[in-house]
């Protein structure tokens, strides 16, 4: 695990663009791709870049259930504003979070990412330790799930929402076996709220208690962190 510490989410977004960049030269054809606020800086360099993507499938971690594609709140809603409307890709997969039936929906996406290995999987990390919606206790061996968001995440989330009952209390995700098949990891995580969780991932035991500690068992990841979330390392 190599952790970058930079000064702020800008330069973070740059070093993490500057990986990708070198990725697809060197022939990576599937991306993986994160939501939240995190990887925003890292978006915005890509839209900004002479980088063609047009050749790139993107596999996306993870989507609220319950809502639907054009719900200002989904995830697609999140990647086509940051990323998909200004720069084209071959092909992006999201979850579907209205699927009727969720057991295919998940066999599905299991499919997808299988016929479509991960070159490079881009992460953030909440402030219990999760990947995706991968929470505390999900088991490192998971592959594509439902799951039951942390009353913790449903806080943290609740800023992007009216009020904290508008968030939804499921998710669908790619499991945590799945993201540790990507060739490549990049984690970023900016701010002091995200020190204990930096710390816990790389500093602590491996544990499913904190499912980013699994990284460690990673040969090729890169942690790109501002100085405020390193601040215990
Ligand atoms: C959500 C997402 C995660 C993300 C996390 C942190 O729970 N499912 O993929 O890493 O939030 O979000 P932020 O980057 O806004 O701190």
């Amino acid at each position: 695990m190599i952790v970058t510490i930079v000064k702020d989410k800008y330069e973070g977004g740059k070093k993490a663009f500057e990986l990708i960049k070198k990725g697809v030269a060197d022939g990576a054809k599937v991306l993986g791709l994160a939501t939240g606020s995190t990887p925003i800086t890292l978006y915005d360099q890509m839209v900004e870049s002479d980088v063609d993507f047009t050749n790139i499938t993107s596999i996306n971690l993870d989507e609220y259930y319950g809502l639907d594609p054009q719900n200002s709140q989904s995830y697609h809603y999140f990647m086509k504003k940051h990323l998909f409307e200004k720069k084209p890709f071959y092909k992006t997969y999201i979850p579907n979070g209205k699927a009727k039936d969720i057991n295919q929906e998940i066999a599905d996406y299991d499919k997808i990412i299988s016929d479509n290995p991960i070159d490079i999987q881009i992460l953030g990390i909440g402030g219990n330790g999760h990947i995706a919606f991968n929470e505390p206790g999900t088991p490192f061996d998971s592959t594509t799930h439902e799951v039951t968001l942390a009353s913790s995440t449903i806080k943290a989330n609740s800023r992007f929402f009216d009020n904290q009952d508008d968030v939804p209390k499921r998710a669908i995700c790619m499991g945590i076996k799945s993201i540790m098949s990507a060739k490549q990891i990049i984690l970023m995580a900016y701010g002091a709220a995200k020190q204990d969780a930096v710390k816990a991932m790389v500093e602590g035991p491996v544990t499913e208690t904190v499912p980013a500690s699994v990284l460690q068992k990673h040969p090729n990841v890169v942690v790109i962190v501002d100085c405020d979330a390193a601040a215990k390392l």
